[in-house]
């Protein structure tokens, strides 16, 4: 049986077709489950510490400086070698140490007890350590060293895997061929090149999840399938898919006898989490100090960058607010408690979506400091979009300038379509079309259900 899999920056989903119908797979209660997992941190195991050869010439050679050094220095009070070598001893033993917790984060061991979903953020901020991965189709397309690029391929695959096993025990079948959703450029560091890379490890993860036949096919045209099944007329139809990290568009000629037919893709690595990123900047940093102290800007852009292992760890472990003058040098030490860039991230997020419905949203930040909230307003978030519609409505007027006729209908989905600010920097494009609004959650995952049962 073969399934098909929308592994989304935000969401994931898994879905196929039985009988003539889309069956999606379960997560707990939902169609869907954020994109997240945590697992708690192996333990290194203190006692295991011995000298070996290398840590011996360390040793001596910390004892022959610090030997040096007093002698340099007469006025000091003079320590025995006993005392010298006790401290080298523990200098070695702290970057002994420290090597263990990096093996025991990076080891696949540690990833066995991943919890998945809203469950990872709840368990990572209940048990207050361990690690936290949000959103790793981000990191796909990014310069990643070896041993990253390997935890990466681990943590997909596992959620590949999750995903697998519940398919199999829904559908009572032993699930091991996928179609895969792609956008049609992945958030990148590298150009192509990232892109390349990113279907590298979606590959070795899903084998490595159990998956022995895997195809992709990009993620708008997924949907343009979904849409045709659910079309009874022909028409063109300009499919357009706005998730939290990729803005995806298709052009098909769908519905009736005939089988849809793909014309064109275009797609723009940017997203809800764009979205995020500017609020979080415009609204709550400033909170922070930012404008305000003369902490470099991107410190609270690392601060707001959740699902950058490496910058929540460069933030994180900054020793350097000290002196910021009140409120924020305290502030900004408590944003650097564990947990507290996630909260704050989700309080970002939830501001966003409130304020698709709303005037106004109001966060309490009490984890940074009691009594601290921040309001944020329509407008607020309409300037903090801005930058998102500017590059979404250029890709719309030249997808617009490339093709021959206007489409009648434009079919949206993903989850940012619910945004009305979207829908109508999409109307604006093509003021003609009929716009119709998909499920914005299952949009993709469906097409992609289609997919696979053809390419069984
Ligand atoms: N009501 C809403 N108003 C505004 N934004 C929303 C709303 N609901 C969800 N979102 C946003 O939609 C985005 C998630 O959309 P979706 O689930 O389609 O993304 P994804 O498929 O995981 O990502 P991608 O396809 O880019 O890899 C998030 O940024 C989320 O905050
Ligand atoms: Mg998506």
């Amino acid at each position: 049986m073969k399934i098909g899999i929308d592994f989304g920056t935000s969401y994931s989903a898994a879905a196929a077709v039985i009988d003539g119908e889309v069956r999606t797979v379960r997560f707990g209660q939902e169609r869907q489950f954020r994109t997240t997992v945590y697992f708690p941190e192996a333990v290194p195991d203190l006692d295991k510490f011995e000298l070996d050869d290398a840590m011996e010439a360390e040793v001596e050679a910390l004892v022959r400086s610090a030997r040096a050094e007093q002698s340099r220095n007469p006025g000091q009070a003079r320590r025995s070698d006993l005392e010298l070598r006790r401290d080298a001893v523990r200098a070695v033993r702290r970057q002994w140490l420290e090597r263990q917790v990096r093996e025991a984060r990076a080891s696949a061991a540690s990833l066995q007890n991943a919890v998945y979903g809203e469950e990872a953020v709840e368990a990572y901020l209940i048990e207050g350590f361990g690690n936290l991965v949000q959103s790793p189709k981000s990191m796909l397309g990014y310069q990643l060293a070896p041993h990253v690029r390997q935890t990466i391929v681990g943590i997909a695959g596992y959620i590949l895997e999750h995903i697998r096993l519940n398919a199999s025990q829904q559908f009572g079948a032993n699930v091991r061929a996928a179609v895969l959703g792609r956008p049609v450029q992945f958030r990148s560091s590298m150009g192509a090149a990232g892109g390349d890379q990113a279907l590298e490890i979606l590959r070795e993860a899903a084998a490595g999840a159990g998956f022995d036949d895997v195809d992709f096919l990009e993620e708008p045209v997924a949907a343009a399938l979904g849409h045709h099944a659910q079309s009874a007329q022909r028409h063109r139809a300009l499919v357009v898919d706005i998730g939290g990290g990729t803005s995806d568009i298709t052009l098909a000629e769908v519905g009736g006898a005939q089988p849809p037919r793909v014309l064109g893709s275009w797609g723009i690595a940017r997203g809800g989490v764009d979205v995020d990123l500017a609020l979080s900047l415009s609204r709550f940093m400033p909170l922070f100090g930012k404008g305000a102290t003369r902490v470099p800007a991107h410190h609270f852009v690392e601060a707001a960058t959740v699902h950058d292992v490496i910058r929540q760890r460069d933030f994180q472990r900054r020793d350097a607010y000290r002196d910021v003058p009140d409120p924020f040098g305290p502030r900004l030490i408590a944003l650097q408690d564990t947990g507290n860039t996630t909260r704050l991230s989700r309080a970002v997020e939830a501001a966003k979506v409130e304020l698709s419905s709303r005037e106004r949203n109001r966060a309490a930040l009490d984890y940074i400091e009691t009594g601290l909230f921040q309001e944020v307003l329509a407008p607020d978030l309409a300037a903090a979009a801005e930058g998102f519609l500017g590059f979404l409505s250029e890709l719309l007027g030249e997808v617009s300038a490339q093709i021959d006729a206007p489409p009648q209908v434009v079919f949206l989905t993903g989850g940012m379509s619910r945004a009305p600010y979207v829908r109508a920097a999409v109307q604006r494009c093509f003021p003609d079309a009929q716009l119709v609004a998909g499920d914005p959650s299952l949009g993709v995952v469906s097409g992609l259900a289609f997919a696979a049962l053809a390419g069984r």
